[in-house]
């Protein structure tokens, strides 16, 4: 099978198949998630949490990104290699240029993610200028999550839900190909999804988004603490990693995860 690229990616929601993607910190996850028939795999800054027991996202460093990138790079045969821009590392346009640059020579990544709406538009312009794919990332921003004061839904109210879809047309606008929407109302995602060309990827957002992301050791049920309503444990069903992979890919694919008990209003 070739490569999945962002225009397969486009082209699976142009025909209303979802988009099944996992976070992936190395290479043996990699293979399974391959196996599975995982889309995207996403070097997430979640690893500071689920990999370094970090208490958020903000200490990770682009070398933490750039060596665990390389790791999922060496078990990674089909799926989209996506690598987080973690918090500080594209402030700047050119600090911006600077870190999708290693993620991708040194990584291996073939696509870029970094937080933020309108604040992010010159940067990811400038990056797809480059040749750098990108995916923007709205809703829940865990970068900023001393600013929105925890770990809590977005676009509840009308002003900031209409700034949220306003912010995604305009990411897409600016060359974002593909777009991840953390923890906001189900209905949003669903306005959201149908407004964009580009593929929209919830975690909390919903089953009418284009694809589904979970963070790997979440869904396993490996991570300590309490669990946010929007996630399932799929080992708990299954025996083994590869099949716990496998069901999350199928449920996705029918659209079955994530029901109205797992999705916020
Ligand atoms: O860092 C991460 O794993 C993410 C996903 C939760 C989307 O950004």
């Amino acid at each position: 099978m070739p490569n999945k690229t962002v225009t397969t990616l486009m082209q699976m929601k142009q025909k209303g198949e979802k988009i099944a993607v996992l976070t992936a910190y190395d290479a043996s996850f990699a293979v399974l998630q391959e196996d599975a028939g995982v889309d995207v795999m996403l070097v997430g800054d979640s690893l500071g949490m689920v990999i370094q027991g970090q208490e958020s996202t903000l200490p990770v460093a682009v070398d933490d990104i750039v060596y665990h990138t390389r790791c999922v790079a060496r078990g990674r045969r089909e799926a989209l290699l996506v690598a987080d821009m973690p918090f500080m590392s594209y402030s700047s346009t050119h600090q911006a240029l600077e870190t999708a640059g290693r993620l991708m020579k040194e990584g291996g990544a073939q696509m870029v993610k970094l937080e933020g709406g309108a604040t992010q538009l010159d940067t990811v312009s400038q990056l797809t200028a480059n040749g750098i794919p990108v995916c923007a990332h709205l809703g829940l921003l865990p970068q900023s999550v001393h600013q929105l004061g925890g770990y809590k839904v977005q676009g509840r109210d009308d002003e900031s839900a209409r700034q949220m879809k306003e912010d995604a047309l305009a990411l897409e606008g600016a060359g974002a190909q593909m777009l991840v929407l953390e923890c906001v109302p189900a209905a949003l995602a669903k306005s959201i999804s149908e407004a964009l060309f580009i593929p929209v990827i919830g975690i909390g957002a919903g089953v009418d988004c284009d694809g589904q992301v979970l963070v790997a050791y979440d869904m396993l049920g490996i991570t300590p603490g309490k669990s946010p309503i929007f996630l399932k444990n799929f080992l708990t069903e299954n025996s083994s990693v590869a099949e716990a992979f496998s069901a999350f890919v199928k449920e996705v694919k029918a659209a079955e995860f994530p029901n109205e008990e797992q999705s916020f209003r």
